[in-house]
């Protein structure tokens, strides 16, 4: 049948790097503006492009087109009463998207925008039903990974008011970190003009952190690199414990759920995969998936290890959650998440 879709390897002008040093660990070395400027215009006619963030890759499409958000519905295989966080440039355009917005969440926006970190809030005229899944609340989320940056500002110069992004898998999947595996997962489902762009591994390889600033107080729906503690140093409010608040939130997605069985922290039968911190040594007989060094690691590699399972026709997965809090409390979220069916 031959490519139906274009990917195209974005190359990054290191001068621009001014925030994530870190992302040339990646393999991101120089820029082809052009490219991104196509993607802009590719997003501005209707098309979808996923596009890499420092959390996972996201699928976009033109917010305020009906038509392409219903595509990012079809591609995925995802209810449509599932809500989609808007990607902007700048904190700027917040008041564009959400209004009656607390003093709490501005100092959130201003302390960790551009970042892993979205903020659900009243909605706007601009935000329509096939966004917020006819909720009266919208996800904002201003990332800061390079290329979804130049991509927002191009789309942005090209009239584009905010770009729709799930995370870019099929409903219920785990989210992929590298172009190739949008490619695998999204691949057969994309159309010709829609694009992958590629900006190699996600520097922190968990979604972002969704806190509901619809209330008095702030209150984490999905735990994430913007942890409990950085949001509570911050607006000084007692967050409560987030682990119960995430499990009893009925809009998230139940699972974040490679093919293979996972077990926490489980005996471990020969033939199985093993994910665990390095320091803990690979039971006799298993197939070790990922030696993460430490919490950040762990994070970076999780998903990765997980589609490596299923690539390679593992049927059990055992893990042992890292402990702790901070990011430790985001992976145990989603590894609950994988493990609960
Ligand atoms: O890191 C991320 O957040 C990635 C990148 C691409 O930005 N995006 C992402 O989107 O993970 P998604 O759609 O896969 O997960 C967003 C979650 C969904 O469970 C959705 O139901 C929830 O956020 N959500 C979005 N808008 C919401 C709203 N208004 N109220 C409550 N939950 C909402
Ligand atoms: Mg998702």
């Amino acid at each position: 049948m031959g490519t139906r879709w274009v990917r195209v390897s974005v190359k990054l002008d290191r001068s621009k790097l001014v925030k994530w040093d870190d992302l040339a660990m990646s393999g991101v070395i120089e820029c082809t503006e052009d490219v991104i400027k196509k993607a802009a215009q590719a997003l501005k006619d209707g098309n979808l492009v996923a596009f890499p963030t420092e959390t996972v890759y996201g699928l976009g499409a033109e917010a305020t087109n009906e038509r392409a958000v219903s595509r990012i519905y079809s591609v995925k295989g995802r209810p449509i009463d599932h809500p989609l966080i808007i990607h902007v440039s700048s904190i700027n355009l917040l008041k564009e998207w959400a209004r009656a917005i607390p003093d709490y969440a501005l100092e959130l926006a201003q302390r960790f925008w551009p970042g892993p970190m979205t903020l659900i809030l009243t909605r706007s005229n601009l935000a329509k039903n096939f966004i917020t899944g006819s909720q009266e609340s919208v996800g904002i989320r201003v990332p800061a990974q390079p290329i979804a940056r130049q991509l927002l500002l191009e789309f942005e110069k090209l009239g584009g008011q905010g770009i729709a992004a799930p995370s870019a898998n099929r409903f219920g999947a785990v989210s992929p970190t590298t172009a190739s595996d949008v490619e695998k997962e999204l691949g057969n489902f994309l159309s010709r003009n829609d694009q992958i762009l590629d900006g190699g591994q996600c520097l922190i390889g968990l979604e972002s952190t969704i806190i509901d600033c619809t209330n008095p107080k702030p209150v984490i729906l999905r735990p994430g690199a913007v942890t409990s503690e950085m949001i509570s140093n911050l607006v000084g409010a007692d967050l409560g414990s987030n682990e119960n608040k995430v499990k009893t939130s009925g809009l998230l997605e139940l699972h974040y759920s490679p093919k293979a069985k996972v077990l926490l922290g489980k005996t471990v039968n020969p033939g199985d995969g093993f994910i665990a911190l390095a320091s803990i040594r690979t039971p006799k007989g298993a197939h070790r998936l990922a030696s993460p060094s430490d919490v950040e690691g762990y994070a970076r590699e999780l998903y990765i290890a997980l589609r490596s399972a299923d690539r390679q026709g593992i049927n059990t997965i055992v893990v042992i959650p890292p402990e702790g809090t901070g990011l430790a409390e985001a992976i145990r979220d989603r590894l609950l998440k994988a493990a609960g069916r």
